[in-house]
């Protein structure tokens, strides 16, 4: 049974399973940590060219957070040292910043978390790098569409099940495979908390969504097959059949009537090319 507790400054930091439900000072800490993030992302895309090194942007990265007053929430948690995750072609997820060199044709996502006063502002964008092939970028554009179109089914009455279906619909529709390992989460205070958010799944199944729930909707999609496999490093996520993969990620938070993004871009840098 899901259970739903409103949370207020002294509500226990726990993973316990239950989905909390914030007031107005919860949207405006989301708000001001979504922000920054969706601002870092914006501010990367001059950098995000053939020749940069994924530790270089991590770099940057870092500094721009502590700059705006935050800590990337990534730095020491569950043992992993940098401040974003970088995912490369057919890296699906958790690709660990370092010596690669980005290189024409590549394509980029950028995952970072800034942890603003206590709250998490999550999200993740593509860039391409250089001249990206037609197909790749038609599943940069489909990946875009898919995280838009859950975004859309984020409305109280509706439940989990629903965001789930538009994204696998649209996915699967065009023939691409979506990504069952990693999922969205709840967060807040915490960076990862309840409830899961699947990407694949029935309408009107899974928890209900109530005004007052944060999480993200982040989905991978796959040129390919959905199934991934884990690098030796223990973090980076790779497709099994090397296909290419994509994601974007939203923070949300859900209001009366529907819900509010935190982390759109404020320079209108959705989704590339960003020229
Ligand atoms: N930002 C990722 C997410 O969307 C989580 C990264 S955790 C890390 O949930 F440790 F890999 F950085
Ligand atoms: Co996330
Ligand atoms: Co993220």
């Amino acid at each position: 049974m899901t259970e739903y507790v409103m949370a207020d400054a002294a509500t226990p930091m726990a993973r316990d399973g239950a989905i909390k439900l914030h007031g107005p000072d919860g949207f405006e800490g989301m708000r001001r940590a979504g922000r920054l993030a969706a601002e870092i992302l914006d501010a990367l895309v001059p950098h995000v060219v053939p020749g940069v090194t994924t530790a270089e942007l991590d770099d940057m990265i870092r500094g721009m957070m502590i700059a705006g007053g935050a800590v990337p929430a990534t730095l020491g948690y569950r043992g992993y040292t940098h401040s974003c995750c970088i995912s490369i072609n057919h890296v699906v997820c958790h690709g660990i910043p370092g010596d690669r060199v980005l290189k024409d044709g590549d394509i980029v996502n950028i995952d970072v978390t800034p942890l603003l006063d206590g709250w998490h502002g999550d999200t993740s964008r593509m860039y391409l790098v250089g001249d990206v092939p037609l197909k790749a970028r038609r599943l940069v554009e489909v990946t875009h569409e898919c995280l838009m179109l859950g975004i859309e089914q984020a409305r109280p009455g509706n439940r989990m099940g629903d965001v789930a279906n538009a994204i696998q619909r649209h996915a699967e529709r065009h023939r691409f495979g979506v990504v069952r390992d990693f999922c969205g989460h709840g967060l807040g205070r915490l960076f990862h908390d309840a409830p899961e958010v699947v990407h694949v799944g029935r309408p009107g199944t899974g928890p209900e969504l109530r005004p007052g729930m944060f999480f993200t909707i982040e989905p991978m999609i796959n040129i390919g097959r959905p199934d991934v496999k884990l690098l030796d490093d223990g973090w980076t996520a790779v497709t099994r059949d090397r296909s290419l993969s994509a994601q974007f990620e939203h923070s949300i938070g859900i209001t009366e009537d529907g819900c509010e993004i935190f982390t759109l871009s404020p320079k209108g840098l959705h989704r590339p090319p960003y020229a």
